[in-house]
């Protein structure tokens, strides 16, 4: 028997009128039941956000980075608790969850960092020109408004804190709603949050369910919608509010190139070591996980068997074991569709090398190759542990096969060349370059977004404060320059 999980509305804890159950993908098991905000809560927190706005932008820098600091310690206290929690309610291994945690309470931290350097002022003379005598621009950033957050159920912690810690920093208050199959490691932030002197209203975290949401996104007072999930959905919610400013994260389909010159056995067991792990991790559902491994014909025959090796060395199994690489999805139902995907690869040509195997929301990992162009799952994002293998002809080649693609969020290329490094920056339509490694890697200082269909704007704490925040030019006169 659970007790019910309250949500946050502007700063406390209140129950709805209704609940539901969180259960888990491994077993079924009821993790959790959570109460949903009835519409008057949904309009209360808007409310609050929304008159606190002028406020929360002119809180010193202190308050905010001591509370940002104050949530990354109680973080670090809380890790084996908030891991195995993420672990329950996602099916994420828990060795995985506690990387999560981790990468939250770094999230925290930059975020606390940046709050204290943000908006120091930029000075410009003006009297370049006759008429700007005397006179001196000075460019601050302020938070456009209220941020809507839409996190996913793929990192329920980090995701959550990708959307709050850089609107805490830039002075914006928040509305986050967190996945509705992953909602208590969003919520578990809510009780650190209320233990800081936050203003109330400058943040909810709202279980809303999704079919109350566009209300919420056409709220006029909500002129900030960053979303991160999937393609279809984000560029629905852009559609339907193309005066707002939207900041989307959606798919990609990973690729990682290994070209001629990784070829030593080392390199070959490490890029393969590296593709396997990062093609399975959180069962393949990141958007920067590896799908597709693209690898030049001189290496291809000494590459393919190591991968397939290391593929079906990972461990599968109960995410609660120590030992577990890859616990099941989200549900059996994205088993099922992923199930279907490599069935109608194999159908239409594919080799199935291992994997191809479901067991309820388990899916195997999987290495195909031979796999035609137009099937799904060449085109599409997989979202689950599955890699696709292809052979091409030197460096143009390979660069070509990863922007043949309708996404563009991180590649990966194994090489030692600096000149090819900097010519893959240069030639890859993507949001990001990983020389040496798999396009998963993501620090969370960093810029992080796609090109292509795999979205608009950037996270990565400074890059959405400058996100939330615009450009506001005050000019003094009379000045003695
Ligand atoms: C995502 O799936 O877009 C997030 C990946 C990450 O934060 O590592």
């Amino acid at each position: 028997m659970t007790s019910t999980t309250a949500f946050w509305l502007a700063g406390r804890q209140a129950t709805g009128e209704t609940a539901f159950d969180v259960t888990s993908p491994w077993d079924g098991h009821t993790v959790g039941t959570v109460s949903v905000p009835t519409d008057a809560q949904v309009e209360d927190a808007v409310f609050a956000a929304h008159a606190v706005r002028e406020d929360f932008a002119a809180t010193p820098a202190h308050i905010r980075a001591a509370a940002l600091d104050h949530v990354s310690r109680r973080l670090v206290e809380r890790t084996e608790e908030i891991a195995r929690l993420i672990s329950a309610e996602n099916g994420k291994p828990v060795k995985w969850a506690r990387g999560e945690v981790g990468r939250a309470v770094s999230v925290f931290r930059f975020a606390a960092e940046e709050a204290r350097r943000f908006n120091g002022g930029e000075a410009q003379r003006l009297d370049t020109d006759a008429g700007g005598q005397g006179r001196l621009a000075l460019t601050r950033r302020f938070p456009k408004g209220v941020v809507l957050g839409i996190a996913p159920f793929n990192f329920p912690l980090n995701l959550c804190a990708h959307k709050i810690a850089p609107a805490i920093a830039a002075g914006a208050p928040i509305i986050l709603k967190p996945a509705p199959a992953t909602p208590l490691s969003g919520l578990i932030l809510g009780e650190l949050l209320a233990e800081t002197e936050l203003p109330a209203g400058s943040w909810s975290i709202l279980p809303v369910p999704n079919d109350r949401m566009p209300a919420l996104v056409q709220d006029e007072r909500l002129p900030v919608i960053s979303f991160t999930g999937s393609e279809r959905v984000g560029y629905a919610i852009m559609d339907s509010v193309p005066r707002k400013h939207c900041t989307l994260e959606l798919g990609g389909n990973g690729a990682a190139v290994v070209l001629a010159d990784f070829a030593s056995d080392e390199d070959l067991d490490r890029a393969a070591q590296r593709i396997a792990t990062f093609s399975n991790y959180q069962g393949g559902q990141s958007c920067i996980s590896v799908q597709r491994v693209i690898a030049d014909a001189s290496v291809y025959d000494r590459l393919l068997p190591r991968i397939v090796a290391a593929v079906e060395a990972q461990v599968t199994g109960d995410p609660n074991d120590e030992a577990t690489d890859v616990g099941p999805l989200i549900s059996e139902a994205a088993a099922q569709r992923v199930e279907a995907w490599v069935d109608e690869a194999v159908a239409a040509g594919a080799t199935l090398l291992t994997g191809g195997k479901r067991d309820g929301a388990s899916y195997a990992p999987t290495v195909l190759t031979d796999v035609p162009a137009e099937a799904t799952i060449s085109c599409e994002e997989v979202f689950g542990p599955v890699l696709t293998v292809r052979k091409v002809d030197g460096e143009a080649a390979a660069f070509a096969a990863v922007n043949d693609s309708k996404y563009g969020l991180q590649a990966g290329v194994f090489t030692h060349d600096l000149q090819t490094a900097f010519r893959a920056h240069r030639a890859l339509e993507v949001g990001g370059v990983v020389i040496g490694d798999v396009p998963s890697y993501r620090a969370d200082q960093m810029p992080y977004g796609g090109a292509k269909q795999s979205g608009v704007g950037r996270e990565g704490v400074k890059f959405a404060m400058d996100d939330y925040t615009y450009e506001r030019v005050m000019v003094l006169t009379g000045l003695a320059l």
